[in-house]
C-alpha cells in the first residue's frame, strides 16, 4: 500500500516535472505570449514607447517577416533587434509577423502637420502604393514614425542598411533635404 502510495507520488511529481519543463516551451510558441518582449519598444497599443522605433502593429505581413528573417540572418543588423530575434526560429518569426500584421496600425500619434507632397515621393508610389499603405511587396510607410523613416533612409543612403537591392541607390539620389521633407510628408499621412 505504501509502495503503491509512494509510485503514485512519484508518478505525479515525474507529471508535475514535466508540465514544468514543458509550459515555457508552448508560452513561447504561442506568439501572443511572446509579443509582450516586443510591446516594450513597440508599444502594447501599437505605438512605439520612442519615435526612433518603428510602428510594427498592421505592417504588411511579408514585409515584418522578412525584417524579422534579415535581422535574424544578419542581413539587417541593429544592436537591439538582433540578440532578441536570432534567440528566436524562422516559423516563430513567420507566427510573430502574422501576429502582428493583423493588429490595426495605430491612429495618427500626435497633431503633425500635414505638408504638400514633395514631387521626389511621386515615384516612390510603384512599390509603396498610391496612399503608402505599403503592398505585399514594400513596406507601409504612411504614418510610420519621422526619427524612424529618417535614420532608415539615411540608413540606406550610407550604406548602413543594404537588406535591399533597390532601395540604397533611391535613397542616394536624393538629398538630405529631400529625405526629410519625404519623411515629414510620409509621418503626417
Ligand atoms: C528594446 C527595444 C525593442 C524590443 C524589445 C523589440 N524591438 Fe523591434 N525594433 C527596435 C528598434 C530600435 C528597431 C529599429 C532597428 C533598426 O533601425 O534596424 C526595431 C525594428 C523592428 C522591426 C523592423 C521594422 C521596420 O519597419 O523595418 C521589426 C519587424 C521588429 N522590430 C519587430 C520586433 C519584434 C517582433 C519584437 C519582439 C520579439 C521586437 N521587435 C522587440 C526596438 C525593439
Ligand atoms: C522598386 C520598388 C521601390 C521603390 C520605387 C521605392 N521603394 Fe522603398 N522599399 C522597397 C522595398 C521592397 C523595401 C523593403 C526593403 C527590405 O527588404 O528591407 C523598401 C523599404 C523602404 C523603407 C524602409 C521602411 C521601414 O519600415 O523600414 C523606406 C523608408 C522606403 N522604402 C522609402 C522609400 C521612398 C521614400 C521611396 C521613393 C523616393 C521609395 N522607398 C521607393 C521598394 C521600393
Amino acid at each position: 500500500m505504501l509502495k503503491a502510495l509512494l509510485g503514485y507520488a512519484f508518478v505525479c511529481g515525474a507529471f508535475a516535472s514535466a508540465a514544468l519543463i514543458a509550459a515555457p516551451t508552448r508560452a513561447q510558441d504561442d506568439p501572443a505570449a511572446r509579443a509582450q518582449l516586443c510591446g516594450a519598444c513597440h508599444g502594447v497599443d501599437g505605438k512605439p514607447v520612442s519615435a526612433i522605433m518603428p510602428i510594427i502593429w498592421g505592417q504588411q505581413s511579408n514585409y515584418l517577416y522578412k525584417e524579422l528573417h534579415d535581422y535574424h540572418s544578419g542581413q539587417r543588423y541593429n544592436a537591439t533587434m538582433a540578440p532578441l530575434v536570432k534567440a528566436i526560429d524562422l516559423p516563430n518569426l513567420r507566427k510573430l509577423a502574422d501576429y502582428f500584421a493583423a493588429k490595426t496600425w495605430p491612429a495618427q500619434q500626435t497633431n503633425v502637420a500635414a505638408a504638400a507632397a514633395p514631387p521626389a515621393a511621386t515615384m516612390c508610389k510603384a512599390c509603396h502604393g498610391q496612399n503608402f499603405e505599403g503592398t505585399q511587396a514594400a513596406p507601409r510607410l504612411a504614418g510610420q514614425n519621422y526619427d524612424y523613416l529618417l535614420a532608415t533612409m539615411d540608413s540606406f543612403a550610407t550604406d548602413q542598411r543594404t537588406n535591399n537591392l533597390d532601395m540604397p541607390g533611391f535613397m542616394k539620389a536624393l538629398t538630405e533635404d529631400q529625405r526629410q521633407s519625404i519623411a515629414h510628408y510620409l509621418s503626417a499621412l
